[in-house]
Formats: structure tokens, C-alpha cells, sequence
């Protein structure tokens, strides 16, 4: 009895964003290392906690591929981009980053759509969500660094930029929702 509710072009798609969701996460370790490297602690703590959250995301993929019968395939991880050079070029790849990754999403639902997978396409209206938060936020953060002077703000701006990003999750509600045992 075949019991696997995916198709194999829909499985591979899905089996790829896991793959970028996994890469997300290296790109936010790699960018939290470099903060932290470069004494913004608070940018380096919540840079830490988003690359957990880009985990959770792999793994809910990863789980509704598994749940819809269909076969997990693990690839391999390109190595994240090189460091930013300064806080500016890290908030613009940030952004830039997970404006690629919301095209990535999309084309999942595309496929969904063109599948008539309404399952599949139900799941992705998630990541629809979360990827408008993350862009939102990112804008966000590119808005105050601009503000503040972009690659001039001065040494004082930065570090209170730096404390208020230590305690904040975001704002990404939707991410908030879940953890990494229970995406
Ligand atoms: Fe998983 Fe930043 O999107």
C-alpha cells in the first residue's frame, strides 16, 4: 500500500529548503561569532538565538516530510559567506539573505500550488508568515543602523544599539512558537 502523500518533484523541494534553513543557521552562527569576536555581545546573543530559530525551522520541514510518509534526505551545507566588515554589512546581508530565503519559500508554494497539494501548500502558509516577520525585523534593524549613521555611526550609537538587541527575540512571533522539540 503506497503511503506516501508527497511527490517525488514536492519531496526534493522540500528536501532542498531544509538544506537552506540548515544553511540559514550556519550563516547566523558564522554572523553571531564574528559579533561576538568584535565585542557587540547583545548583536552576538541575539544572533545566537536567530540561528537556533533557523534550526527549528529545518526541523518542522524535516518532520512534515517524515509525517507525509515520504524520505528525509540530509545534504551537505555550503560554508556560510565571508565575515561582514562592519555591523551595516551584516545587518544588509541579513536582510538580503532572508529576502533569497523568501523566494526559496515561495517557490515551495508555487509547487504546491501547480501539485494542487493543498497539505503542502496549508504548511508553507507558516513560513509565508515567519518570512514577512524576518524581513520585517531585518528592515528594522538596516532602519536604525541607518539612522545612526550606517558605517559612521559613531562608537556610542552602536553600543546601545548592541543593548537593545541583547534581550530581543525579534519580534518573530510565529518563530516564538516553537522550540527545537517541538517544532
Ligand atoms: Fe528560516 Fe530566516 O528563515
Amino acid at each position: 500500500m503506497k503511503t506516501n502523500r508527497l511527490s517525488e518533484k514536492m519531496t526534493a523541494i522540500l528536501n532542498s529548503q531544509v538544506t537552506e534553513e540548515a544553511f540559514a543557521s550556519q550563516i547566523y552562527l558564522s554572523y553571531a561569532s564574528w559579533a561576538s569576536g568584535e565585542g557587540y555581545t547583545g548583536i552576538a546573543k541575539f544572533l545566537f538565538r536567530h540561528a537556533e530559530e533557523e534550526r527549528n525551522h529545518m526541523t518542522k520541514i524535516l518532520e512534515y516530510i517524515l509525517n507525509r510518509g515520504a524520505k528525509v534526505s540530509i545534504s551537505a551545507i555550503a560554508p556560510p559567506p565571508k565575515n561582514p566588515t562592519d555591523i551595516c554589512d551584516c545587518f544588509e546581508k541579513i536582510f538580503n539573505h532572508e529576502v533569497k530565503n523568501t523566494t526559496a519559500i515561495y517557490a515551495v508554494v508555487k509547487k504546491s500550488m501547480e501539485e494542487e497539494d493543498w497539505a503542502t501548500w496549508n504548511f508553507m502558509q507558516w513560513f509565508v508568515k515567519e518570512q514577512t516577520e524576518e524581513e520585517s525585523f531585518a528592515m528594522g534593524l538596516l532602519d536604525k543602523i541607518k539612522i545612526a549613521g550606517k558605517d559612521k555611526a559613531s562608537s556610542n550609537t552602536l553600543y546601545l544599539i548592541d543593548k537593545d538587541l541583547e534581550h530581543t527575540n525579534g519580534e518573530l512571533t510565529a518563530a516564538q512558537d516553537v522550540t527545537a522539540t517541538k517544532p
